[in-house]
C-alpha cells in the first residue's frame, strides 16, 4: 500500500479566539491614535499559516519531500523518527502515537506524510475544528486500516467529547460508544485496528495532560537555519524548473523567518517578478529588488512585526509591556501575537518574554532606527 494522503476536510480553520485578545482590557490608557488599527497590507506573504492553495493544492504537494532522506533540516527529529521507523517495521506493529509541536509552517504535516510513506501505510489528514461532533471522529476511526496514520492538526482545539473518545482509542484501540440516553444509556465497546495518531499543535501547553500523556513521542519542530532554507529553496526551484543563483537562494532564506513554507512562497513570488522584469533567472539583485517591492525586510520582518516593535518602543519605552496591552494597542489578536509573531522575534533576539511583560531588545531598537536607552538594559535577562 502506498503512502496515500486522504484530506478529510479542507475546511479552513477559524482564527484562534478572535474575540479574546481584542476584548482584553488594556492595563494602561490608550492614545486615540492607538485605538484604530492602521490598515495592514492584505494577505502578507510572510504569514506562516497555510493558505487553502498550500493546504490542498496539487502544485504544492509536488514540493513536499516524500522520504526522510529528502527532508532537509530538523536533524534531531529525523534521527528519532528514523530509529522509530526501523523498530516499528521490524516488529510489524503500528508506530507509537506522536505529538508534533512548534510554530506553523515548519513541516508537521509533511513529516506525517513521510512517516506514512516510510511505513507503507495511509495517512488520513484532518484538523480538530473539523471534528466538532463525536460522530466525526467515530467515522474516521472506524474506517482506519491496521497501522494507518490519523493526523489531527490543531489538536489542542478538540472538543471535550471528541477528546474523551480518543483516550480508549489511543490506549487500547477501543471505541466506547454511548447508545441511548438517560437511565437506559449503555456503553458499547468496539474494537479498532492498531493505528497511529499524530497530533500537531502550535500550543503544546494548551493540551490537557491526559491527552498529552497518551503520546509515546512528543517532539518539537525548530526554526530552520538560513543554510537549510537555502537548500530547500534550491530544491524547490529545481522542481519548479526555475533558474536561481545560490546568492539569490540565500537572500530568500535569510528573509523566510526560519520557515520553509515562507521560503517557498517567497520563491514563487520572486519567480513571477523575475519572469516579468528579467529573463526569468533569479539573481541576487533581482531577488533583493522583488523582496523590497513586497515589503519583506532583510531580517524577514513584515508590517505587523515592525508595528508591534514600534508600538513597544514608541508608547512603552521598549517595555516591559503585557501581551494583552500590546494586542489592544495594535489591534492584533493576543493569541496570534503569542503563537505567530513572538516566536520568530524571540528567535532572532528582538523580543524577550519576562515575568513583567515583553521587552523590545536593543537589537530591535537599532534595527528599526531608534537609539536604545541605557536604563532599559538592566531589565534584560
Ligand atoms: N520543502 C518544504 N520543507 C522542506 C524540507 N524540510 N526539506 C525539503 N524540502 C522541503
Amino acid at each position: 500500500m502506498g503512502a496515500i494522503m486522504a484530506i478529510i476536510s479542507s475546511q479552513s480553520s477559524p482564527q484562534p479566539d478572535q474575540s479574546k485578545g481584542r476584548s482584553a482590557a488594556p492595563d494602561v490608557p490608550m492614545l486615540a491614535s492607538q485605538r484604530t488599527k492602521p490598515t495592514q497590507p492584505a494577505g502578507s506573504i510572510l504569514q506562516p499559516k497555510a493558505n487553502p492553495q498550500e493546504q490542498t493544492g496539487k502544485q504544492d504537494e509536488k514540493l513536499r519531500p516524500q522520504r526522510l532522506s529528502e527532508y532537509i533540516g530538523q536533524g534531531e527529529l529525523k534521527g528519532v523518527l528514523d530509529i522509530a521507523i526501523q523498530a516499528t517495521k521490524s516488529r510489524q506493529e503500528a508506530l507509537d502515537h506522536l505529538l508534533l509541536y512548534g510554530p506553523p509552517g515548519l513541516g508537521k504535516t509533511t513529516i506525517s506524510l513521510i512517516l506514512a510513506a516510510e511505513l507503507g501505510v495511509t495517512c488520513k489528514v484532518t484538523s480538530a475544528p473539523a471534528l466538532e461532533r463525536p460522530r466525526d471522529i467515530v467515522g474516521l476511526l472506524m474506517n482506519l486500516q491496521p497501522k494507518d496514520i490519523l493526523f489531527i492538526d490543531e489538536i489542542h482545539r478538540l472538543s471535550r467529547m471528541t477528546e474523551e473518545l480518543l483516550y480508549p482509542a489511543m490506549e487500547d484501540f477501543r471505541l466506547d460508544i454511548t447508545i441511548g440516553k438517560g437511565q437506559s444509556a449503555r456503553i458499547r465497546s468496539l474494537p479498532l485496528p492498531p493505528f497511529t495518531l499524530i497530533g500537531a499543535t502550535t500550543r503544546v501547553g494548551a493540551l490537557t495532560s491526559p491527552l498529552r500523556d497518551r503520546f509515546g513521542f512528543v517532539q518539537r519542530l525548530r526554526f530552520y537555519e538560513p543554510h537549510e532554507l537555502c537548500q530547500i529553496v534550491l530544491r524547490t526551484a529545481e522542481i519548479l524548473t526555475t533558474k536561481i543563483t545560490e546568492g539569490a537562494a540565500l537572500e530568500l532564506a535569510q528573509r523566510a523567518r526560519g520557515t520553509p513554507r515562507i521560503a517557498n512562497r517567497l520563491l514563487k513570488r520572486v519567480r513571477d517578478y523575475a519572469e516579468v522584469k528579467n529573463s526569468g533567472e533569479i539573481t541576487q539583485e533581482i531577488a533583493r529588488e522583488a523582496l523590497e517591492l513586497f515589503n519583506v525586510d532583510p531580517c524577514g520582518l513584515d508590517w505587523t512585526d515592525r508595528r508591534l516593535l514600534t508600538v513597544m518602543i514608541e508608547h512603552y519605552q521598549g517595555g516591559p509591556v503585557g501581551v494583552d496591552t500590546l494586542a489592544a494597542a495594535t489591534g492584533e489578536d493576543s493569541q496570534t501575537i503569542e503563537e505567530v509573531y513572538e516566536p520568530y522575534l524571540m528567535q532572532i533576539g528582538y523580543l524577550h518574554r519576562t515575568p513583567r511583560g515583553r521587552i523590545a531588545t536593543p537589537a530591535a531598537w537599532t534595527h528599526l532606527g531608534y537609539q536604545p536607552p541605557q536604563e532599559q538594559l538592566h531589565l534584560l535577562p
